[in-house]
């Protein structure tokens, strides 16, 4: 049988985050299984809205099934598309909140079938959006060994990504490499395991980041998020690895900075003062919580309001 149980992670902190308000529009992006967005929902009243996104099918179907509710609108879509969903729904500007916790959730970690996982034999498959583009495997087939390694390095930060690359071609010479195993075999024949941590964690990490193009996910849905969300509106972005809480980082720096004025300028216009975003600072999951919930161990939650 295939779980569809996610325990949602930081909950309570992210849900505070928002600061909710009773008649609030809030953007639940990676609706997963309704963990967050239930949290919404408990908070507003009967003329509140959440508007829930994902771009994996069955969150959505399982939405469909299990959650009816006239105050919630569930869209199959990629987040990157926020703005364009939001704007159809004349919702520019009028936003109270977004959430983001970012990657895959439990069901799609344990449903072998969708080959995020190193540990149980399925097909190397690894897009979210089974709809849509390339999976891990033809990608693996297409790709020449740099590239393959320039993906193992840049998004899984190992350092042994030219010999993994190099043993993935060379099998490929004789035999197809089609299922996780075979690939997890193949890593765990070249980088040695450390205590704690499979040998293919990093390598599988890249790929998925890679095949399902999350770094530039993210991105794209913050570059218009500020857009969105109306005054004091609210992002609670929750991220689980370095590089896309580096990502998350630096563009709520980008726009909480103040523009520094030459010395001794007075300054005859408010909105140069003004800055886009007032960074509300970031948060960990509590001792507790990672306790009971191995994944919340590297959360990372940052906060930031929209200006008035
Ligand atoms: C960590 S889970 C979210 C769990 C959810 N907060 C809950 O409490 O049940 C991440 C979800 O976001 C979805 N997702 C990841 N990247 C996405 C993207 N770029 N666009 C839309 N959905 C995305 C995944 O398919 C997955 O279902």
């Amino acid at each position: 049988m295939i779980s569809n149980h996610h325990q949602s992670v930081m909950f309570t902190e992210s849900i505070d985050a928002l600061n909710i308000k009773k008649d609030g529009i809030y953007i639940d992006a990676t609706f997963g299984r309704g963990g967050h967005t239930c949290g919404i929902l408990d908070k507003i009243g009967e003329n509140g809205r959440v508007i829930a996104l994902d771009q994996d099918i069955s969150a959505i179907e399982y939405a469909k099934d299990n959650l009816m509710d006239k105050r919630l609108k569930v869209i199959h879509s990629p987040f990157a598309n926020m703005y364009e969903i939001v704007s159809q729904l004349n919702l520019v500007g009028k936003i109270d909140g977004v959430l983001m916790d970012l990657g895959v959730s439990s069901p799609q970690l344990d449903n072998k079938e969708r080959g995020f996982s190193f540990n149980t034999d399925g097909p190397l498959d690894m897009r979210m959006d089974q709809t849509n583009g390339t999976s891990a495997a033809q990608w693996l087939y297409s790709a020449d060994e740099e590239e393959i390694a320039n993906v193992i390095y840049r998004f899984g930060e190992e350092k042994r990504s030219r010999h993994i690359a190099s043993a993935i071609k060379k099998h490929q010479k004789d035999n197809v490499i089609e299922t996780t195993l075979q690939l997890a075999n193949i890593i765990s024949g070249v980088v040695k395991s450390k205590k704690n941590k499979h040998p293919a964690t990093r390598s599988f990490q890249a790929i998925r980041i890679f095949i399902n193009q999350e770094l530039n996910q993210l991105t794209q849905a913050l570059e218009k998020s500020i857009d969105l969300l109306s005054p004091n509106g609210r992002l609670a972005i929750i991220s689980f690895h370095s590089i896309e809480d580096r990502i998350v980082k630096r563009f709520i720096q980008k726009n909480s900075r103040q523009k520094s004025l030459p010395k001794g300028l007075p300054i005859v216009n408010e909105k140069i003062k003004k800055t886009k975003l007032k960074d509300l600072g970031k948060k960990f999951a509590s001792k507790d919580e990672v306790k009971v919930n191995k994944r919340s161990r590297s959360a990372i939650l940052r906060v930031a309001e929209k200006s008035k």
